[in-house]
């Protein structure tokens, strides 16, 4: 079989987009987030990343972006809200935000009404209607789906996420909810010891176990899991996505500060996309070759990409050395 040279060129790309990723030996479980300004090509770079993945490990790309273009580009219609094989080792799911909504305002409801019996005198699609205006609930439904994708047997999971302040917010919420857990656990082992100092005092009880601490218990485990998850470098990489304009450049700027302070990390790739090398964009290529992490340029295509090859195509477009070659010429 005679291997053309743009073979080789496609290989290597593929090769290096792993070893750039830390995909190159086998590890844990990965976890590519890909953040960017509505627009950018945040799920076109999701897929040829879970594509590139995939050559070598058990993928998952997954998207949490209510706005469903995933399903578009792979062309898998209908298969909204459960995990479906796109070729080879590369799974897919993309999430059904208000199903989702929906069946969380249910268990949270269920839930209630345990602890709540006088809540049984409701209606109980007015409490589930209740329950879904619950602020935080979009959120946590997006850290649900990504702990659930973490939980199957996926080697790497590339998460196309909803518009960057969104993505952002959700990132540092499991810290958040863990120090606000851990005050109303404080408050309710003091509340439940002095019940039970008084219950055995009169009526020489023993100590049983109490519900409403065993979930705050249970909650406080899975944000746990999560921030662990979201802080380690070895479980979770961090894919920021711009074009060279301002608008996208300035959001890429600011998630780089956000995640180095927030979560203590730092991208793992910075992907400069639809870069057409316009005399225009010479300013901002300029700034993000200076910055110190590592870099991936994706030329323009002629034709926006819309299916998974057209995507796959798009590797013939891709430069890992864009700024060493080019930045004596910005
Ligand atoms: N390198 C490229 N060259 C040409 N067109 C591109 C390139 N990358 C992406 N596009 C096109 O840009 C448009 C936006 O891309 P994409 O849907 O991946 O962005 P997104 O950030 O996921 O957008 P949204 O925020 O709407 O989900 C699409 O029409 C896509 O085909
Ligand atoms: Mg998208």
């Amino acid at each position: 079989m005679e291997i053309s040279s743009q073979h080789f060129q496609v290989s290597d790309v593929r090769g290096r987009i792993l070893d750039v990723l830390g995909l190159g030996s086998p590890g844990g479980q990965r976890i590519l987030a890909v953040i960017g300004k509505g627009g950018v090509g945040k799920t076109t770079t999701s897929i040829l990343l879970s594509l590139v993945a995939s050559t070598r490990f058990k993928t998952l790309i997954m998207s949490i972006d209510p706005a469903m273009h995933l399903v578009e580009y792979l062309g898998l219609g209908d298969a909204i809200g459960r995990f479906v094989h796109v070729k080879g080792n590369l799974w897919a799911y993309q999430l059904d935000l208000d199903r989702s909504v929906r069946d969380l305002a249910e268990n949270y409801t269920m839930h209630v009404r345990d602890l709540l019996p006088s809540l049984k005198v409701l209606n109980l699609d007015d409490v589930i209607d209740i329950m879904k205006s619950v602020p935080g609930l979009e959120e946590e439904v997006y850290l649900r789906t990504v702990r659930e994708a973490t939980m199957r047997d996926f080697e790497v999971v590339v998460v196309d996420t909803p518009p960057t302040g969104v993505t952002l917010r959700v990132l540092t919420l499991p810290r958040l909810y863990n120090l606000w857990l851990g005050k109303l656990i404080e408050l309710r082992e003091r509340i439940v010891a002095l019940r039970y100092m008084i219950a055995r005092t009169l009526y020489g009880e023993r100590e049983v176990r109490d519900r409403a601490l065993d979930k705050l218990y249970k909650l406080k485990d899975h944000y746990s899991t999560l921030e662990k998850i979201f802080t380690s470098p070895t479980h979770t990489s961090y894919i920021l996505v711009s074009n060279p304009e301002p608008l996208p450049y300035t959001e890429m700027a600011k998630a780089i500060d956000y995640i180095t302070r927030n979560l203590n990390q730092k991208p793992k790739l910075l992907v400069m996309n639809k870069v057409s090398l316009a005399p225009s964009s010479g300013d901002i290529m300029r700034v993000f070759c200076s910055l110190q992490f590592p870099k991936m340029v994706i030329r323009e295509a002629p034709k926006p990409p819309s299916t998974l090859s057209d995507v796959e195509s798009l590797l013939d477009y891709v430069d890992l050395d864009f700024c060493e070659k080019s930045l004596s010429h910005l």
